[in-house]
């Protein structure tokens, strides 16, 4: 144990078993770049505070390229000592410059240092899954355009309900995704906060500028509180949560598309690039991508609920518990990162009008226009409930004698209200049925239309 950070007061070595158990270089080695960009401004601090000298400081950012240079090209050489990824990059550093990285560490803990290190690393990463959704939605919002005359069957409760608009639908899960994003941003300011000068509980002695290391590494603001910026992972917690959201909307988005391109379905096609066979029957296509993407949202959901578990009943500031949180978010990015580049891939892919071209409209059908009926009568003064109970009627007489909504007669209809006249005719037309949805938000042309509109001003703003 002499050799190691802590080694002083250990005598022996520590159990190899432990040693495995208690490293997490094989997974933390990813935030390298962001371990360097903090321990180049915590040299320039340490030499503002009279710490280092000009030229110790030098020594240490020289030091620092060039183990930034290792990581780089790939040749950094991780030694069995290096327990973490902030072990080795000053273990090297002590290799590279000698006596001046025995300075770097004064009145800094890896408490402190992780946690900068983990607030780099997923504001990058949250910079790289914002752009990422935003072309998901850019792809989703462009094909609306384009497709804003396709109608076809909307469901609820998986049953028939009403005419609408296929860019409706596409719109539907864009604007959920533009609330991931919003939100995303919103972490993002928690995340963006300086943690370092807070050492391992108490803060820091030294004149350690906190100021001056937060305009060196571009946060926000700095931590209030040392015991509370060394011991929270919240930033962590809402990030694994927001995973889980994200990807349950896109889970319902690809569970839609899965059913729509079932063949008894038959409402889109799905791209060959995204659909994979079966070793056993020749003839299958299988929407494996949809199925991957929704099967994500299960996995970084149980990332979230695996890390409050850990941080449940954890007592104040830090505790090895936390070396946790690494796996989680890099997994929960991962994974993200993966399931947003493969939906746009598929939404921009997968084919409705050219392949089926009326399929999805030829699956209208009239019951679906039983509410219009009643609209009808409203239109003649009925009050609706009244409305809702004749149309029902109708929908029952039509099914006992086996025969679509509109193929009741004037004189059928007129049994349940002598209302009905020649007129009720113009009901059964499913383009004029989505038109009288014309209020923001509905399924109407000029609706869809101004939803486009709005998205795209949104994505603008972005
Ligand atoms: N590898 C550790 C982690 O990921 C770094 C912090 C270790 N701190 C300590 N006091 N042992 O959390």
């Amino acid at each position: 144990s002499g050799s190691k950070l802590w080694g002083g007061r250990f005598v022996g070595d520590t159990d190899p078993i432990m040693e495995k158990f208690n490293a997490s270089i094989a997974y933390d080695k990813r935030m390298w770049d962001a371990d360097i960009r903090g321990s180049k401004a915590y040299a320039k601090a340490l030499e503002k505070a009279k710490l280092v000298t000009a030229e110790e400081k030098d020594y240490i950012l020289h030091g620092m390229d060039q183990i930034h240079d290792e990581w780089a090209k790939g040749v950094f050489e991780v030694k069995p000592g290096d327990e973490d990824i902030h072990t080795a990059n000053e273990r090297r550093l002590k290799e590279l410059i000698g006596e001046p990285a025995g300075k770097l560490h004064t009145g800094r803990s890896r408490n402190d240092q992780v946690v900068t290190d983990m607030r780099l690393w997923l504001r990058d990463a949250i910079s790289i899954l914002k752009g990422n959704a935003l072309q998901l939605i850019t792809t989703m919002v462009e094909r609306a355009a384009v497709e804003i005359d396709v109608l076809f069957p909307g469901y609820t409760h998986m049953q028939r309900a009403q005419p609408i608009r296929w860019s409706h639908w596409i719109l539907s899960h864009a604007v959920a995704l533009s609330r991931d994003v919003e939100q995303l941003q919103e972490i993002n300011r928690r995340v963006n906060v300086l943690p370092l000068g807070s050492g391992a509980i108490a803060g820091t002695p030294f004149n350690i500028d906190r100021e001056m290391l937060r305009q060196e590494l571009a946060f926000d603001d700095i931590s209030i509180n040392s015991m509370d910026a060394t011991g929270q992972r919240d930033f962590i917690a809402e990030f694994l949560f927001w995973a889980s959201l994200c990807l349950t909307h896109l889970s319902k988005m690809a569970e839609d598309l899965m059913l729509y391109s079932t063949k008894e379905f038959s409402f889109l096609t799905l791209s060959d690039a995204y659909s994979t066979g079966s070793s056993l029957m020749p003839q299958k296509k299988n929407a494996d991508s949809l199925e991957l993407i929704r099967s994500k949202a299960g996995r970084v959901f149980g990332r979230c609920a695996g890390f409050l578990m850990t941080l449940k009943g954890l007592p104040s500031t830090y505790n090895k518990d936390l070396q946790e949180d690494k796996e989680a978010m890099f997994d929960c990015f991962d994974t993200v990162h993966a399931v947003l580049q493969v939906t746009t891939g598929v939404v921009s892919t997968l084919k409705v009008r050219d392949i089926n071209p009326s399929v999805m409209e030829a699956a209208l059908s009239p019951d679906m226009l039983a509410t219009d009926l009643a609209y009808y009568l409203v239109r003649k003064g009925v009050p609706f409930r009244d409305a809702h109970g004749i149309s029902g009627k109708a929908v029952f007489l039509a099914e006992s004698k086996s025969i679509p909504l509109n193929q009741l007669t004037v004189e059928d209809l007129r049994t349940a209200s002598p209302l009905f006249s020649s007129d009720v005719s113009a009901v059964w037309d499913y383009s004029s049925s989505v038109e009288q949805y014309s209020a923001p938000g509905g399924t109407a042309k000029s609706s869809v239309a101004a939803q486009v509109e709005h998205m795209r001003t949104w994505l603008k703003k972005q």
